[in-house]
């Protein structure tokens, strides 16, 4: 296992051309998502959920940086599948907290945030037509979120969302794949992948002190720049590239310098929601 602390340094590391992992595809389960299934900004999207911060959320900025997102997923190669969206639910944009692809199979969760249940509905009715599904039972509560595989591992966080019988049951699951479950203590954030990014199959990029780091041994650790905590996000694309957020320019800075091929956007409106660019899609 590697030990946490021989990896604090890496991102000071000189140079020396691209580094290992910027060169590996992004896989899950070491599959190649072809689809990316995703749920327009409703026009409820100012009543969203926001953890900390007043100022009113604007839905129609909104909708041209969801729409920037997905013109860089049709870019990259994904077949765009959409999930009509639903006023009654302000927050459904972030669809990745509605369901789990494991393995073969797609775990749909129960949100750990009341208002935000009826949104897995319309989201189980089309990964239906293209995978089993199971569903997350109560008192189970698990945000898509705080879910992050690597290998045969499945990170999850034991956060304000996701509980304790909520990850027994995606342990339960998962081990019907193939893959371990370690629980990944998470403070001071909404979710896991609120401060734990994924950027290659074996790599992320962690928000300091933000989540119990001892917990990832398994990964090569990175971390975010002081100065933009909780800035940055990123999803790492099918044709190499790496998708992340324009609000965080030191951070990918660092990305740059160890080889990493860059995409930068704006979705700081979905941000201002507690969004990130994982939890804008479901990919498969
Ligand atoms: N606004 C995203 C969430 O709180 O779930």
């Amino acid at each position: 296992m590697f030990k946490l602390a021989e990896y604090k340094p890496y991102l000071n590391e000189p140079s020396t051309g691209r580094s290992k992992d910027a060169t590996i595809s992004p896989t899950i389960n070491g599959m190649d998502p072809e689809h990316a299934l995703v749920r327009p900004v409703p026009a409820t999207f100012a009543q969203a959920l926001v953890r900390n911060g007043s100022r009113r959320l604007n839905a129609s900025v909104a909708t041209e940086q969801h729409q920037t997102y997905q013109q860089q997923l049709s870019k990259a190669g994904y077949t765009l599948l959409e999930v009509p969206t639903d006023d009654r639910c302000p927050d459904c944009v972030f669809i990745e907290d509605t369901a789990v692809i494991i393995g073969s199979v797609a775990l749909v969760t129960r949100p750990g945030a009341r208002s935000r249940r009826p949104e897995t509905g319309p989201v189980a009715a089309v990964l239906q037509q293209h995978l089993p599904t199971v569903v997350v039972t109560e008192p189970g509560t698990i945000d898509g979120g705080d879910v992050l595989i690597s290998g045969s591992t499945v990170y999850v966080g034991r956060s304000q969302r996701t509980n304790g019988e909520g990850i027994e049951q995606l342990r339960r699951i998962s081990a019907t794949q193939g893959f371990d479950v370690v629980t990944v203590g998470v403070y001071d954030t909404l979710h896991l992948k609120s401060a734990v990014l994924p950027v290659g199959a074996e790599t992320v990029v962690v928000t300091p002190n933000s989540v119990e780091e001892e917990q990832l041994d398994g990964l090569r650790v990175m971390f975010e720049d002081e100065t933009e905590r909780f800035r940055f996000s990123a999803l790492p694309l099918r044709d190499g590239r790496l998708l992340v957020t324009r609000s965080s320019p030191r951070t990918v800075a660092r990305l740059e310098s160890v080889g990493y091929e860059i995409e930068a956007i704006d979705i700081s409106e979905l941000q201002a929601a507690d969004g990130g660019l994982t939890c804008l899609s479901i990919l498969f």
